[in-house]
């Protein structure tokens, strides 16, 4: 018998050179956890959970965990979860973005390795679920994303707050001393007060819709709050899911596709989903061999019309978007600009899926005929400073400055832009931009979110609210701004960012998707022939295998062996 015929803890032996003392050496250890032999011979579904102490995102994931097993069980299986790498985004350095690739490597070959017929895939916090989802693409079993679900935002001085959209109103507000240190240290316990990720359209919750939109989750589970008994139903209907799936050709290389690729590109921009959640879905898209063309993009963009009302873009929490119909209300308004014929995980396709109707609050979710905003929240930007593109939300903008040319005021690294921003002698206006290098993927910062940067303290005192900022760098998705992100080739390896100096003159066009350097060629190749390349001088180990593998923004920032391109 063949190891694909073979199922449960007879899947993939450890090498002996003796299958059969394998199996039985593998049966005696497995039964001394305490299993009968009738729970040996079960199918069994892997669960892949991203717990751990430095993920407060995550503290109810054992509770979720159970849940899921427990669907498991009552299915005829025997569930087994193994711990992946959990990347908690407040917790790493230098930014958690820089671990997704291995939390992707992680679960591919935990899953591959580890004898298991089916997987639920249980993460919650910004960059677990397109590692999971980057993992279970490549490995290819039959898998189901349970993901963990929003914060519920918790009322505060007569205010409901929510991380992390409310965290940066109030630090803005603090740095433009407009409250005291005692008032933001009051915030600061009452931002995110219960277990889930962030309460807002952020990244893990754009993340969340876009894996229901992909066909990855079951319908209706993605923004289900973390706390809600309905979370622990769904984790239980995941785990059961997983077995009906088992023998069956519903893997993700079935189910991730060109089309649900473009179905849960248009549910990004319907919901103003955050920027760094295309670069995961293009990292997902890699990982089966789609492309995902940022001119593409723009087309969506233009002729879908934003949905929800949600902060960053809107006024309203994930918890709202769950009482108001979720993820498949919006798909529902959808479904003339969908590919119906997808398939999900539960076999049934989108069109099935999205049959029928339910209560939708008209408040959170509005009808495709009166959006919320009429076009897409992001646009890529094309030009001599971004020659392979860069994003910028424009949902979350402010549109009086998209069409303008300001002077460029450069901060050459993440460390000198925290020495000077706040400079009293820092030579700036509200009509400069804000130029922010080496922040990008190969920058050694790998690419953090910092493009959202800090209005210069003097201009933040003065009441300036925005301007517009350019970097390389990644923003997180609860921020709003005139922010031009993933600035593509990047500074680090000679891009053009690189070669912006102060006082160089930039234009932007959102109308026109333009970004212009004004300067012109023969200055540039002066100062291009000046240009050092990051070098691989004192790295080790995984940062070393990082910075030589690591593509730009457009390619996903995946690593370039693992790509299915
Ligand atoms: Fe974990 Fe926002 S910090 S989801």
């Amino acid at each position: 018998m063949t190891d694909k015929k073979k199922h449960g803890i007879a899947r993939g032996l450890t090498n002996y050179g003796d299958a059969d003392f394998s199996l039985y050496l593998r049966r005696s250890f497995a039964k001394s956890t305490g299993l009968s032999a009738e729970m040996l011979a079960r199918p069994v579904v892997g669960i892949a959970q991203a717990a751990g102490g430095f993920n407060s995102c995550h503290r109810h994931f054992p509770e979720l965990v159970d849940a899921v097993k427990r669907g498991v069980l009552a299915a005829g299986g025997l569930p087994l979860d193994f711990p992946t790498i959990s990347l908690g985004e407040i917790f790493l350095n230098p930014t958690s973005m820089m671990f997704r690739n291995l939390m992707a490597m992680d679960v591919e070959e935990m899953i591959r390795a580890q004898p298991m017929d089916a997987v639920v895939l249980v993460g919650g916090c910004d960059k677990t679920v397109p590692a999971l989802l980057m993992g279970a693409a490549s490995a290819d079993l039959p898998a189901v994303q349970l993901v963990g679900g929003p914060m519920l935002p918790m009322s505060y001085h007569g205010e409901r707050l929510g991380a992390c959209t409310d965290c940066r109103r109030f630090w803005a507000k603090y740095r433009a001393k407009e409250i005291s240190a005692h008032e933001i240290e009051g915030i600061e316990g009452n931002l995110a007060t219960t277990a889930g990720s962030c309460a807002v359209m952020g990244t893990a919750s754009t993340m969340a819709a876009l894996a229901e939109a992909l066909g990855m989750s079951l319908p209706g589970t993605a923004a289900i709050p973390a706390v809600h008994a309905d979370r622990l139903r769904a984790a239980e209907a995941s785990g059961r899911q997983a077995m009906a799936m088992i023998g069956t050709d519903l893997r993700p290389s079935r189910i991730i596709t060109e089309k649900s690729i473009e179905n849960a590109l248009r549910v990004l921009l319907a919901i103003g989903g955050s920027t760094n959640a295309l670069i995961h879905l293009t990292a997902i898209a890699g990982r089966v061999g789609v492309k995902i063309s940022l001119d593409r993009l723009n087309a969506i963009s233009d002729e879908t019309p934003i949905l929800v009302d949600l902060k960053p873009t809107g006024q309203h929490y994930m918890s709202d978007l769950f009482s108001a119909g979720g993820i498949g209300a919006v798909m529902r308004e959808l479904k003339p600009l969908l590919h119906l014929d997808c398939v999900t995980v539960t076999g049934e396709t989108l069109g099935e899926r999205l049959s029928g109707d339910t209560f939708v609050d008209r408040a959170v979710v509005r009808p495709l005929n009166d959006p919320f905003q009429s076009q897409g929240g992001l646009v890529a930007l094309f030009g001599s400073l971004a020659p392979n593109g860069a994003i910028i939300k424009r949902s979350a903008a402010d549109p009086r400055l998209f069409e303008r040319e300001g002077r460029a005021v450069v901060f050459t690294s993440l460390d000198d832009l925290a020495v000077r921003i706040d400079a009293p002698d820092l030579d700036v206006t509200p009509d400069d931009f804000l130029v922010l290098q080496n922040a990008g993927p190969k920058s050694g910062y790998a690419m953090p979110e910092a493009g959202y940067l800090p209005i210069p303290a003097k201009l933040a005192r003065a009441g300036v609210k925005d301007m517009v900022r350019i970097s390389d760098a990644r923003m997180s998705g609860t921020a709003y701004g005139t922010i031009v992100l993933h600035v593509s080739p990047e500074a680090a390896i000679g891009g053009p960012l690189a070669l912006v100096r102060d006082g160089d003159r930039i234009a932007l066009s959102v109308s026109r998707r333009s970004l212009e350097l004004r300067v012109d060629d023969a200055e540039l190749a002066k100062r291009r022939a000046l240009h050092r390349p990051v070098t691989l001088d004192n790295t080790r180990g995984y940062a070393r295998l990082y910075l030589q593998s690591v593509l730009q923004a457009e390619a996903g920032c995946d690593f370039d062996f693992l790509r299915k391109l």
